[in-house]
């Protein structure tokens, strides 16, 4: 399979200038299974980086330039990474810095990992064995560190561990369902943006460990804004997987909302009776939540063919909804039976089904509608899934 090396540079030419050889010579030649080649992503550096990789391009025909014009790491990773997929056919791209703080003798332990059927293999500075540069002060360690804790607590993913780390594999057919040119950083967040999604797409992760080396040639390009910038990369990333409960929360509301018309106007003007009444109140907002999850909150998953017909869904639904006035009816027979009619909050004498029944809501009725609506009615679960296969059947 063809792998490329993708190094981003910027002011490198010190660099540069024993990277490539080191690893032509040396490194890649020791990966034989595959296909080898350097895509050098250089953004017009002014030191003159360009001249020494056109140099090293007359003697090895696998060193790729590509240039552009400085807008940051991850407009510049953007680029290349489509570049490596649409030009060069990359079955995988490895993410590589130029200034030898990844050691290049890395390298073929991460292409063994994808050779064990990893789809996205993380050279990780946080698992045994790997580590920070030992000259780091406590500041900037607990600064690098923090950066990763802050996306693993917001996402609530703590299977990996290193999630800022500059130095991965990852197989072509999931970075091509990533939208590499609205990243929501052209800088050094970008990475964050591009674990998330593949993540998300289910990608079999691993991470081995890695020591980082402190930088010898050139200076770092880092700086302070990039952490902030992260933390709103994370925080709009979790947004954007929220909006389904966002939704689903909203069209709760709608309900009650049309419950209350629907009740009201069948009885003052139509003149039902009122247990008839409420009962058109209740299913007919039965009825518009579930048309408005269907085509909004859950539109997405129309395609899926594992789940049933929007006629069975809508019975499921109705059967859902009666599942929770069961569950309503059941948590204030058992609290009166346990706390009797009223209870005491703070001195004050309330009714128990009033006292129970907005908890009863809130902690059982919503999330587990929620789980209902995802798992068995719209089978969220077969999205994953669909994305991948969709993918084999294209390669
Ligand atoms: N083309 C291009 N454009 N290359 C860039 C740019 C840019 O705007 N900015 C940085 N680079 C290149 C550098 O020339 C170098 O090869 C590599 O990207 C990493 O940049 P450094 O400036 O050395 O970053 P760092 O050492 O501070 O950060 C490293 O560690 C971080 C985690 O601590 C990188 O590996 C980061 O990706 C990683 O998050
Ligand atoms: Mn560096």
């Amino acid at each position: 399979m063809k792998i490329i090396v993708i190094i981003p540079t910027y002011n490198e030419k010190a660099n540069i200038e024993k990277m490539v050889p080191l690893l032509e010579k040396d490194i890649l030649p020791r990966i034989k299974n595959h296909q080898m080649g350097i895509l050098i992503a250089d953004d017009s550096s002014p030191d003159g980086t360009r001249g020494v990789v056109e140099k090293y391009m007359k003697e090895y025909k696998n060193l790729f330039l590509l240039e552009g014009n400085k807008e940051g790491l991850g407009a510049a990773y953007a680029r290349a990474m489509r570049y490596a997929i649409d030009k060069l056919d990359a079955y995988a791209v490895i993410e590589f810095d130029a200034d030898f703080q990844h050691d290049p003798h890395d390298l073929p332990r991460l292409v063994a990992a994808m050779d064990e059927s990893y789809d996205y293999v993380i050279g990780s500075r946080y698992i045994p064995g790997g580590a920070i540069p030992k000259e780091w002060g406590l500041h900037r360690k607990i600064l690098s560190k923090f950066g990763g804790l802050f996306a693993r607590i917001v996402w609530m993913n703590f299977s990996i561990h290193d999630i800022t780390s500059g130095f991965k594999l990852t197989k072509s057919e999931y970075l091509k369902k990533v939208d590499l040119e609205h990243l929501y950083s052209k800088a050094f967040a970008y990475k964050l943006h591009v674990l998330h999604d593949v993540v998300k797409m289910g990608a079999k992760v691993k991470e081995i460990p890695i020591i980082f080396y402190e930088r010898k040639e050139g200076v770092s390009k880092i700086n302070k804004k990039e952490s902030f910038e992260s933390m709103f990369v994370v925080l709009r990333l979790k947004f954007d997987d929220s909006v389904r409960i966002i939704k689903f929360l909203f069209v709760g509301g709608t309900g009650f909302i049309v419950q209350l018309l629907a009740q009201e106007g069948s009885a003052r003007l139509l003149h039902f009776p009122d247990s008839f009444a409420v009962g058109i109140g209740a299913e007919m907002a039965i009825l518009s939540n579930f048309l408005i999850n269907h085509f909004w909150t859950f539109s997405d998953t129309h395609h899926i063919k594992e789940s049933s017909s929007f006629w069975m869904k809508l019975v499921k639904f109705n059967i859902a909804s009666l599942g929770s006035i069961i569950i309503q009816v059941a948590a204030i027979w058992l609290a009166e039976l346990a706390l009797g009619p009223n209870m005491h909050i703070y001195g004050f004498m309330v009714k128990t089904r009033i006292a129970i029944l907005f908890p009863a809501i809130i902690f059982l009725v919503i999330p587990l509608n929620y789980i209902i609506y995802n798992k068995i009615i719209w089978k969220t679960q077969y999205l994953k899934k669909n994305l991948i296969v969709e993918e084999n059947r294209v390669l």
